[in-house]
């Protein structure tokens, strides 16, 4: 009995284990910046970053730079409520040294600490602005949930807890930008202006992550050239991933309209072509 137990105990620290080797921050990410506000456990599997008045943040980024891939993290926002802080998990493929570059590829969810509020934006070579805002039908400060991009040469899919609630078709026949160059993964706690005053009185706010491991095709930046990436030894570019299902398409659709609260297609101002060409 005693041995059984034992037993198990042990079995089910080394499966712990090797799920941590084969999933952990370090295989994955590497640190970027925020020194002390940057936190990694020993097994590595749950980074924290935190923010202060006295601190400009944190981040962490891929090691590697990718053409195409699956990507996705586990992540919990501050318990504290406040507008103005930033928690994010997006692809880039600006440098993260030196000057950020407003001409460039970017793919995002930014977390806006209120109202279970999630943003997503997408950079066309540009400086973006083709922002989306859902109210979440849960709480991402209590529990950890699934964000995730899946990006291959046909469309680029944003999925929370594995539901579809954005999808970008490459529409480049159309004379829609698509992204083309490498871009690396980014995860971030900031004070970003566009999202309100701080309420520096709730300080400090600590957004956690987990379950750092994706499938993605690596392409470095130097080269340029993503085009081995949309190979189809890939899982993400097979097929079934060039276009949603029907029942993905309903799912997605039902969710924008029970939780979607800001479009810049419903706007003339913030409108672009592509509005009209991503069912
Ligand atoms: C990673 O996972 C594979 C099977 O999924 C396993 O055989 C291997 O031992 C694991 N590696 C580490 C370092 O834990
Ligand atoms: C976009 O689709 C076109 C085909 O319509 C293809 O030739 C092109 O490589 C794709 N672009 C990217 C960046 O994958
Ligand atoms: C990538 O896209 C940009 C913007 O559409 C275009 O100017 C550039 O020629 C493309 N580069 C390649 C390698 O296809």
């Amino acid at each position: 009995m005693d041995f059984i137990i034992i037993l198990t105990i042990i079995l089910s620290v080394l499966s712990m284990k090797s799920n941590g080797a084969n999933n952990s921050f370090d295989q994955y990410y590497t640190y970027l910046w925020g020194t002390d506000h940057f936190w990694v456990n020993p097994q590595g599997t749950e980074v924290q970053l935190k923010m202060d008045k006295n601190s400009g943040g944190a981040g962490f980024k891929s090691k590697l730079d990718f053409g195409s891939g699956s990507f996705h993290i586990k992540l919990k926002t501050p318990d504290k409520r406040t507008r103005g802080i930033v928690t994010s998990f997006y692809l880039t493929s600006n440098p993260d040294d030196g000057t950020p570059q407003e001409n460039h590829f970017e793919l995002d969810f930014e977390f806006w600490g209120m109202d279970r509020m999630v943003q997503t934006n997408i950079f066309l070579n540009d400086g973006g602005r083709r922002e989306q805002r859902f109210h979440l039908w849960f709480d991402p400060s209590k529990d950890f949930h699934m964000y995730q991009i899946i990006w291959n040469s046909h469309q680029i899919v944003f999925m929370v807890d594995n539901i579809p609630i954005r999808v970008f078709k490459n529409n480049s026949a159309k004379g829609i930008t698509f992204p083309n160059k490498s871009m690396h993964a980014d995860a971030s706690i900031w004070n970003a202006p566009f999202a309100g005053p701080v309420t520096w009185s709730e300080a400090p706010f600590i957004a956690q992550y987990q379950d750092f491991g994706f499938d993605a095709c690596s392409a470095p930046a130097k080269s340029g050239d993503i085009s081995h990436c949309s190979s189809q030894q890939y899982f993400w570019n097979k097929p079934e991933y060039w276009e949603l299902s029907a029942a993905q398409k309903q799912q997605m659709n039902k969710y924008k309209k029970s939780y979607m609260f800001y479009d810049y297609c419903s706007n003339k101002i913030t409108w672009k072509p592509e509005c009209s060409l991503n069912e």
